[in-house]
């Protein structure tokens, strides 16, 4: 018979964690007495972070006292308290590899439904004073699970858990765990999985994206999609960077530039994705620090040549360089095309958005669609200051006119007198929400959006409001992404800087943040690429911290590195899980 042995809660605090503060409800206290549990939470109990963990789904974490005493001799120690792993529900029986999802309980007067093991995510480590322990979790097979509140009730320790009804399918929460977190996983298994009613929509939608590769292509997906989009492309065509020559340099407007570039020897240059980008090493200075930079394809995909198309940003330096110096013929060195901004195959509408320069991603994606005679609904839309400065006029509107479903708005915020409305031009203004909400936008299209970041923001909030599903609204940033740090509370950012303390001498290799346009030699106090990233305000995303969650998946664009720990599952080839891994050579991240 199992039994609830304890009732955890806790209310998110604050805890002082690596020279910052992270907000957290990992802290339970054993509470005594009958206790009300709700839909949402146990009467007390509280998360810190909801997006990763509370809500309906995970209203409810379990753990089990006998994965209390693996951990004990595991870990070799003698210290644990009711609640130390997290959990509202300390148990006595009701293990992982027992218990399935969609089990139904009732204990004391309420009834539960098991909805998905637990979250991966570094807190549990900060709990238990062991970094590594999300990852230990996983690899010896003990999560424990969430429950969802079917009937609210009273529970008390001591009370006996029912088991009221199998969940269909019969799969445990172990097998559940390792499916998504580890290698090795079958199409059968996945489709099983998939058949489970009460399996919670966040798996759901993981375990979808990795069965919807495999039926894509079985058996060819490096690295795990269900985690992350950064993985399921084409690895890179080429490791590190090559040299391409520049075959032509042409204005395409009063500040944007294109140049081609091409194989040395004539052969054709393996195709890129629609929407994906380069990255040039340039050295405008014989021995100094090179300029790393990336620009979209802004050609036709799978032509023989490549071609990028440069804003000269005043005082930029790779720009300016690129448009002073850089002549036909010569040289530069090319990382292959890469990115997960790429147009995606279907039969629906498309719109593509973008201001500025921001065009280049979107004109690929727009040849692709032209080359293809697509019949999908094509909206193009961009926005510039006025018909000096609109890139690519003539060839969108020869695009778009082999395209039997193709529309374009364009929108010149500051018109000269020369330009002729209906003709360059569709409306006086920045592309605005009222101006899209105007045009009737297909709600079932996929839209990508790239410009300024602010220009990202609006479109994708208008987007939204005109009824798109975020899941469908992609953008391009040309610059760092945007950070995800669970639970740590927000402090003034800092631009990407050099270490305010290098660790000390002995230099290794040098190590460059690409959108950040910084590099820096390692040194082996920094502990992780992650931590070195932190150390210079590079914008990082993270979650479990050590090698299972792959929020920290980041694309190498040229070098090697080294794990301790080893992930539980690859990350997708050519890319990287910097939380757990050093440089073994000179790095260049695309961070
Ligand atoms: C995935 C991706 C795709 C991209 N695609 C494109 C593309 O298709 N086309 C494109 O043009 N760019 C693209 N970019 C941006 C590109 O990589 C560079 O960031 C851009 O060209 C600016 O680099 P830079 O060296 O010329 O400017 P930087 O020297 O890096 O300067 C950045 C900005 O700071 C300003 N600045 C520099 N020094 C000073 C100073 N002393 N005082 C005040 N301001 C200063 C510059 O004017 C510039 O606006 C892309 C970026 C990414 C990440
Ligand atoms: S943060 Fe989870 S794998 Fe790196």
């Amino acid at each position: 018979m199992a039994t609830l042995i304890a009732v955890n809660v806790g209310l998110p605090k604050d805890v002082a964690w690596r020279g910052g503060t992270t907000r957290t409800g990992v802290w339970k206290q054993r509470v005594t007495g009958p206790r009300m549990v709700r839909r949402l939470n146990v009467d007390g109990d509280g998360q810190g972070d909801l997006t990763g963990h509370g809500g309906e789904q995970r209203a409810v974490l379990v753990y089990q006292i006998d994965s209390y005493r693996y951990w004990q001799r595991h870990l070799r120690r003698d210290d644990f308290v009711p609640g130390q792993f997290g959990e509202n529900f300390t148990v006595d029986g009701l293990s992982d590899d027992e218990v399935c999802i969609g089990d139904r309980y009732r204990i004391g007067s309420a009834v539960f439904e098991v909805t998905q093991p637990r979250v991966t995510c570094y807190r549990v480590g900060l709990r238990m004073g062991e970094p590594q322990m999300a990852a230990l979790l996983v690899s010896h097979g003990r999560p424990g699970f969430y429950l969802r509140v079917l009937d609210e009730g009273l529970v008390e320790a001591g009370d006996e858990i029912v088991k009221l009804s199998s969940g269909p399918e019969e799969m445990t929460v172990a097998e559940m765990d390792a499916l998504l977190y580890r290698p090795g996983r079958s199409r059968p298994q996945l489709e099983r999985a998939l058949r489970i009613p009460a399996l919670s929509p966040g798996w759901r939608t993981s375990l979808q994206a990795l069965l919807d590769s495999e039926i894509r292509a079985p058996g060819a997906a490096t690295g795990n999609v269900g985690l992350t989009a950064a993985a399921g492309g084409p690895p890179p065509a080429w490791p590190g960077f090559r040299r391409l020559r520049v075959t032509r340099i042409g204005a395409e407007s009063a500040d944007i530039f294109s140049l081609s570039l091409a194989s040395t020897d004539g052969s054709p240059l393996p195709p890129g994705l629609a929407g994906q980008f380069l990255t040039l090493r340039l050295r405008p200075e014989a021995g100094g620090a090179p300029l790393i930079r990336s620009y979209s394809l802004s050609g036709r995909p799978g032509a023989a040549e490549y071609r990028i198309s440069v804003k000269q940003e005043p005082r930029g330096a790779a720009s300016t360089h690129l448009h002073r110096h850089v002549e036909v013929g010569d040289l530069l060195e090319v990382a292959a095309p890469r990115g997960t901004f790429v147009l995606a195959n279907g039969d629906g509408p498309v719109v593509l958005l973008s201001a500025g320069v921001g065009a280049t991603p979107v004109l690929a994606m727009l040849h692709a669609l032209a080359d293809a005679r697509s019949a999908r609904e094509v909206w193009w839309l961009h926005g510039a200051r006025d018909g000096d400065n609109h890139p690519f006029a003539e060839e969108v509107r020869a695009l778009l006119a082999r395209l039997p479903g193709g529309r374009s708005h364009i929108s010149f915020s500051s018109p000269r007198s020369v330009d002729r409305p209906g003709i360059d031009y569709t409306a006086v203004g920045r592309l605005s929400a009222q101006q899209l909400h105007d045009l009737d936008l297909p709600r079932d299209a996929n839209a990508y959006v790239c410009g300024p970041a602010a220009f990202m923001q609006d479109m994708t909030a208008a987007l939204e409001a005109r009824g798109l599903a975020s899941a469908r609204i992609h953008t391009e940033t040309f610059g760092a992404v945007s950070a995800i740090t669970p639970g740590v509370v927000p402090t003034p950012v800092r631009p990407p800087h050099l270490p305010d303390r290098p660790p000390g001498e002995a230099p290794g290799p040098t190590v460059s943040f690409a959108r950040s346009g910084l590099s820096l030699p390692w040194h082996p106090g920094y502990g992780t690429l992650l931590e070195l990233a932190e150390a210079c305000d590079v914008p990082s995303r993270w979650s479990c911290r050590t090698g299972v969650c792959h929020t920290c998946e980041t694309t190498v664009l040229s070098g090697v590195v080294e794990y301790s720990p080893e992930p539980i599952d690859a990350p997708a080839e050519g890319n990287a899980l910097v939380c757990c891994s050093r440089p073994s050579t000179d790095l260049v991240l695309d961070m």
